[in-house]
């Protein structure tokens, strides 16, 4: 979760924010039903971001709060309004399908998957978006814009669906207020409540090990794992110079860790021996302006050393015996002109 009071900041001096790593913000709701003949589950969570906020509770249709201030956050405004009528859009909700399931002749049991939201983008402009899946594939979009249904498949039930809505000028105002105008300015009010809990930063671990799949090649693997917000940039340096992308060079996607952090690796290829430095660079928002740098220790330079030492005490073994040549020799020569001065 990047600062949300950027946007706070953003709606009282519009056109003053320019940060270039600002980035797009979503909440949305992600909804799940199960229909059989006679019954249907459903499930649905609200995400800010990547941090849940609240979730239907799926015995007694009562929203559940993941936090304190989104409590306090949904009391205020239109939100308390939709959670009073919640029950109500459900039920009908379900009774619209189930009829018109029986209209395209549909097979019990199905799936019907929602996601609706609004993405807040850093330059203060707002877009909703609604999204209808069924078994798993996309069924119908909501053009929020022009204000009707699309069918994004050839099938009688999307377009049965998208013409049965789309002729409900109601409904369609409705969710245009809903995601245009409710969201953007209930993620705000989100923001502005769970700021704390919003900004929270962790600093990455970065760890630099080798792999060798084959004498020939060496795999230079950067962990970074445990920091959040998510946005994170992950780098190799040959000789103190970023490595651009290639073929030789690998990074995962970022994946989530179980306690709301996230990880990533980055892989360089390199040749053994290639009497380069290579360091792994992290940048993230946690570390400020500062980078992590974890160098590799090249150990195939280990064999040039020990070449240089056996040099070096070849050296000294060389310089040793000559003047020990030397020294035998001057004492030779001084015996010899002994000898020859007792013969003369
Ligand atoms: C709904 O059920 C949950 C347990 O599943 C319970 O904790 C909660 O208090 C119930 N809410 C209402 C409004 O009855
Ligand atoms: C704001 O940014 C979004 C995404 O970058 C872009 O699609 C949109 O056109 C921009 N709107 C304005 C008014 O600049
Ligand atoms: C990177 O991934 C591609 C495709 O998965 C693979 O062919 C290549 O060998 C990988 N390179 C490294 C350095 O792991």
């Amino acid at each position: 979760m990047q600062s949300c009071h950027l946007f706070l900041f953003l709606l009282l001096l519009p056109g003053m924010w320019a940060d270039p790593q600002a980035e797009p913000q979503f909440l949305q709701l992600l909804h799940t039903s199960v229909f059989t003949i006679s019954s249907a589950d459903l499930s649905m969570v609200t995400l800010l971001e990547d941090v849940a906020i609240l979730a239907l509770d799926p015995g007694n249709w009562s929203i559940h709060f993941h936090w304190p201030w989104a409590s306090q956050a949904t009391a205020e405004g239109d939100a308390e309004k939709i959670k009073s009528h919640l029950k109500f859009f459900l039920r009908n909700f379900i009774q619209y399908v189930h009829k018109t399931a029986q209209q395209v002749q549909l097979d019990y049991p199905f799936v019907i998957q929602i996601r609706a939201g609004c993405v807040l983008h850093p330059n203060n402009t707002s877009r909703g978006f609604m999204d209808v899946g069924e078994g798993g594939r996309d069924l119908i979009v909501f053009n929020v814009e022009r204000q009707h249904w699309e069918p994004q498949r050839p099938s009688p039930l999307a377009e049965l669906i998208s013409y049965g809505l789309t002729s409900k000028k109601s409904i369609s105002l409705l969710l245009v207020h809903l995601l245009s105008i409710f969201c953007p300015s209930y993620m705000l009010t989100l923001c502005n409540y769970g700021r704390a809990d919003l900004e929270r930063q962790e600093t990455p671990l970065a760890t630099v090990f080798v792999r060798t799949p084959s004498p020939a090649q060496l795999l230079l693997v950067c962990r970074v794992t445990g920091f959040y917000p998510r946005s994170i940039s992950v780098a190799w340096l040959r000789d103190g110079k970023e490595v651009p992308p290639g073929p030789a060079l690998n990074t995962t996607a970022i994946l989530p860790n179980a306690d709301l952090t996230y990880q990533l690796r980055s892989v360089l290829a390199v040749f053994p021996h290639d009497r380069h430095s290579y360091a792994c660079r992290v940048r993230h928002r946690s570390l400020g302006t500062r980078s992590l740098l974890i160098p590799w220790e090249n150990l195939s330079t280990a064999p040039t050393i020990s070449i240089i030492i056996i040099t070096v005490l070849l050296l000294v073994a060389i310089a040793f015996g000559g003047v020990v040549w030397w020294w035998k020799c001057r004492k030779c020569a001084e015996a010899t002109w002994e000898t020859q001065e007792f013969t003369i």
